[in-house]
């Protein structure tokens, strides 16, 4: 399967853990569509863990859709996902059971993986639990990727290893789309911070046809829900926390309620500008300006984009304002380049001009700063 840029969704994890039913699924479908967000690119539909009986059936082997939280069964949900434009992901486990204790898919590979097709599956979040004593971690995934080519239907195969066992180095072998890269996300600034910092010395390990997972967004949730922890996010945090997802080229998998969602998060997760960047066609790697401005709590990341302009980030981290200064240079103009950057806040709206030959400005405490430059003639 090709898939030349970041998958974009929902997952009902962060929010609804076991909480999850038909009906949910319905009405967040329709809230989905309601809110624009099909139209901003989102398109993947995630039911996590959590869906089933907590036994196979008995004759036939296969896992089954527990029979109170989904009556008509799963081709039935997947039916009102597709009637909507959208694509159905669902959930299971390399291990023997899935991590919340329902049947995992060990040895049950391409059985399980004909039934998700058989129901309309065109996505498949695939975690690391309760694993047999044998089962390593890339011969356990080269399984369900040949099970998924096997299977008659295109499913994107996402891997979920938490980063484990190097997964870097061998995921690509498996025919993973996307591969988990930490552990799970939990809704506080923190956590966030503490996963983007994580990734920066792993963005050579993301591109086309299998993308450095950062884990489903916590943006919007306000404490709110299975992974909340009553947190108090601020909307410049959860900037933060969208901008680097953006910027560091991650799968976007919204996570919060929908049904729920304030118009500033709305606002946010709809920023065409920044979800450009994530989509960019070139998917040229990210990368950290100045390794050191990290002891100092502010990360400079830039990402060179098709057509020629960049994007900057300048993230303050810290827990007090920054003066963060950018040498051109750092971006590939030096000062005998003779061009400048005008230089868009995608944030703000606001345009501006770089200087002669660097960038300077003032970032208040866990906030980024964010632009779209164009290079122009210096007179
Ligand atoms: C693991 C994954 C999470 C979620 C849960 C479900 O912790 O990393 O994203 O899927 O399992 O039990």
């Amino acid at each position: 399967m090709i898939v030349n840029t970041p998958p974009m969704g929902w997952n009902t994890w962060n929010t609804f853990g076991q909480n999850i039913n038909e009906q949910l699924i319905r009405e967040s479908v329709d809230t989905f569509i309601k809110l624009g967000l099909k139209d901003a690119g989102y398109q993947y539909f995630v039911i996590d863990d959590c869906w089933s009986e907590h036994e196979r059936d008995p004759q036939t082997d296969e896992i089954v859709p527990s029979k109170t939280k989904f009556p008509n069964g799963m081709k039935a949900v997947a039916d009102y996902v597709h009637e909507n434009g959208l694509k159905f992901g669902m959930y299971s486990c390399a291990g023997v059971r899935t991590c919340a204790n329902y049947p995992g898919s060990y040895n049950h590979e391409f059985l399980d993986a004909k039934t998700f097709a058989r129901w309309g599956v065109d996505f498949l979040k695939y975690d690391y639990c309760l694993r047999a004593i044998n089962g390593e971690a890339p011969y356990l995934y080269r399984r369900m990727g040949q099970a998924l080519r096997q299977c008659g239907r295109e499913i994107l195969f996402s891997a979920c290893n938490w980063g484990s066992e190097d997964v870097w180095s061998w995921i690509r072998t498996t025919g993973a789309s996307m591969y988990r890269s930490t552990g799970d996300i939990f809704d506080n600034f923190e956590s966030a911070k503490n996963i983007a910092i994580s990734q920066l010395p792993k963005m050579c390990y993301s591109a086309p046809n299998c993308f450095n997972d950062m884990d489903m967004l916590t943006v919007g949730m306000f404490g709110k829900g299975n992974v909340g922890r009553d947190s108090t996010n601020t909307i410049d945090e959860y900037t933060v926390q969208f901008a680097a997802w953006c910027l560091w080229g991650s799968p976007l998998m919204l996570g919060c309620d929908l049904r729920k969602m304030t118009p500033e998060i709305l606002k946010l997760v709809t920023n065409r500008d920044l979800i450009a960047i994530n989509q960019d066609p070139l998917v040229a790697q990210p990368y950290c300006l100045e390794p050191h401005a990290m002891s100092a709590g502010w990360v400079p990341v830039a990402r060179f984009l098709e057509g020629g302009d960049l994007a900057l980030g300048l993230f303050n981290f810290s827990d007090n304002p920054r003066e963060c200064s950018i040498l051109l240079e750092w971006l590939g103009f030096p000062y005998d380049s003779k061009y400048r950057l005008e230089m868009r806040d995608l944030i703000s709206g606001e345009t501006t001009l770089s200087g002669r030959d660097d960038i300077n400005g003032q970032v208040p405490p866990h906030s980024v700063r964010i632009f779209r430059c164009h290079p122009v003639p210096a007179c």
